[in-house]
């Protein structure tokens, strides 16, 4: 019996990832371009975003499976709230439907599910549920930590931060020129995590939208014209070969 298990996991790896290959520590994704996914088909832009959950579900558990610690995505920023109610409310309703999922499942997986981002201005059910994943999550021994940034934009998160050391000023805890690079690092909502090595942001556009501005000082980052719908675990390989071929120099020679 053990040896079958044994033998069907040994084809299972074979089958869905290539073999030694050095992966990423951490991989970011913007999740990018489900309306558009959605729109080639002639469906409602909420379809797009049911699907680009799926392959949320689907990326995150292979980053899992090929030894990636970290995998953090994009799923709501602070400027999302400009598009119409109906969308704002499927992707709360998504965000809800995927933490009771997570707080079932996280166990099984051993993947720690976290949530970055302003919570305050999120719904009180949803903050429920996200404190119940951190909580499931901390009980876990050496998880990966898959991590949701809703309600997150760089420029407010880096905002929040400064307000934080000003406070520690004004109390007269903290000298200005006493300010590091690491304390400001501490007070954001990765505080515990290393920063991206890989960012990828499918669906053709090339900037950031706002995206981990601090920690991306030197990610390498990755664009393809596929739709986040469409992304598959061959895409996640070919961003990774694509990072694998790259001298990462952090301003030396
Ligand atoms: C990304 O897909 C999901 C969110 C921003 C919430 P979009 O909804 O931005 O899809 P496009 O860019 O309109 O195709
Ligand atoms: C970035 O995508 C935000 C998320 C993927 C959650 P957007 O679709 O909001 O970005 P812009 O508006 O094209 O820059
Ligand atoms: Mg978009």
């Amino acid at each position: 019996m053990h040896s079958t298990v044994a033998l069907f996991n040994i084809l299972k790896k074979d089958s869905t990832a290539p073999q030694s290959r050095p992966v990423p520590q951490h991989i970011a994704v913007i999740m990018d371009g489900n309306g558009r996914w959605a729109k080639k088909r002639a469906l409602p832009r909420t379809a797009g975003h049911k699907v680009g959950a799926e392959t949320f579900r689907t990326i995150a558990t292979y980053c899992k499976d090929i030894g990636v610690k970290y995998f953090t995505v994009y799923a709501f920023s602070t400027e999302n709230w400009k598009r119409p109610a109906e969308e704002v409310e499927t992707l709360m309703n998504l965000f809800r439907r995927y933490l009771r999922e997570a707080i079932e499942t996280m166990a099984e997986n051993n993947i720690a599910v976290r949530v970055l981002g302003d919570l305050t201005a999120l719904p009180e059910d949803i903050r429920s549920l996200i404190d119940e994943c951190e909580q499931t999550g901390k009980q876990l021994d050496n998880p990966a930590i898959a991590s949701l940034c809703i309600n997150y934009g760089g420029r407010d998160e880096i905002k929040n931060a400064m307000r934080a050391l000003a406070r520690q000023v004004q109390a007269g805890e903290l000298q200005p020129d006493d300010i590091t690079e690491e304390m400001i690092s501490s007070q954001l909502y990765t505080a515990d995590m290393p920063d991206p090595d890989l960012i990828i942001r499918p669906s053709g556009e090339i900037r950031t939208s706002n995206f981990l501005l601090w920690q991306s000082a030197y990610a390498e980052y990755y664009f393809t014209d596929v739709l986040w719908p469409d992304f598959k675990p061959e895409h996640m390989d070919q961003a990774i070969e694509s990072f694998n071929g790259r001298q990462r120099r952090f301003g030396g020679v």
